[in-house]
């Protein structure tokens, strides 16, 4: 069963990306220089973004802020215009999206989407035995749980499929646990299928853990904690 949803739920992901040309003939231009200007010193009622995200889009792991950086302009927008309609919601993050029109969003996520993705930032120590249980389930996940894993729509180690599916290597583990939280509990429910709800509603607390230490850990090409 669970395989056949995820099928669907795959088409759904694939059938948004194709819808994408229509989202590009709109007649904004994204002004990227005006997007850096809006990231470093905020606009009308939008602080600056970096004063939470960090000065180069790598996000603030002590407090749960996540990393822009390396993200699709698509992703970025449609995250922000969720944020905007509180179709996702969050305390912090609402009031600043409400500040932005249209054209600034555009701005500020291709801002953020042209910032190098390979600037990780430094991983915090994590359990190592979290890190193992956490690579199997997001790189191979767990047939007798009938669990797909991860990598089959974030790639492997996270990397992320441009354009809907974001990166996961170089969040914090507590910005991701918080994700995966928030799905379970039905507090996040902006992604489009419900395809992220149902992947959240088969973990259990230990396999969040894992993949939260495992994501926020990762390094291409570098050994393990
Ligand atoms: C006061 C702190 C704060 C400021 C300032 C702020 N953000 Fe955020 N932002 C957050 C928090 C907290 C979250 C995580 C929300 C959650 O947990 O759902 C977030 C999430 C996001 C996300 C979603 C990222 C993802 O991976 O899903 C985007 C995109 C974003 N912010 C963009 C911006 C931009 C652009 C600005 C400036 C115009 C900005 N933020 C300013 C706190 C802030
Ligand atoms: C069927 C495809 C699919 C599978 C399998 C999947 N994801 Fe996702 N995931 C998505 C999509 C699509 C989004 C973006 C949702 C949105 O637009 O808000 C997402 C978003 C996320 C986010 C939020 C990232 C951010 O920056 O806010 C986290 C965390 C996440 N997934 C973790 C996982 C983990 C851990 C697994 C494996 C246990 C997993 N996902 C499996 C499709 C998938």
């Amino acid at each position: 069963m669970m395989r056949i949803h995820i099928f669907k739920a795959c088409l759904l992901v694939v059938s948004s990306a194709v819808m994408l040309p229509s989202i590009a003939a709109t007649p904004l231009t994204a002004d990227i220089n005006a997007g850096k200007t809006l990231a470093n010193q905020g606009g009308g009622t939008t602080a600056p973004c970096m004063t939470c995200h960090g000065v180069n889009g790598e996000g603030m792991a002590v407090s749960n802020f996540p990393r822009l950086a390396g993200s699709s302009q698509y992703y970025l927008r449609k995250q922000l215009e969720d944020f905007r309609s509180a179709k996702r919601q969050q305390p912090l993050m609402q009031p600043m999206a409400a500040g932005l029109n249209d054209q600034q969003i555009l701005d500020v996520s291709a801002y953020y989407a042209s910032l190098p993705s390979t600037n990780l930032p430094e991983p915090t120590a994590v359990d190592p035995k979290a890190y193992a249980a956490g690579e199997q389930l997001a790189e191979r996940g767990d047939i007798e749980r009938q669990l797909v894993a991860c990598a089959n729509c974030h790639g492997p180690q996270g990397i992320g499929l441009p354009p809907a599916i974001p990166a996961l290597i170089g969040q914090s583990s507590g910005y991701i646990a918080a994700q995966l939280n928030a799905w379970q509990q039905g507090q996040r429910k902006n992604d489009d299928g419900g395809l992220m709800a149902e992947v959240a509603s088969n973990l259990t607390a230990e396999d969040i853990a894992a993949v939260a230490a495992y994501y926020s850990a990762v390094r291409q090409n570098e050994a393990k904690p």
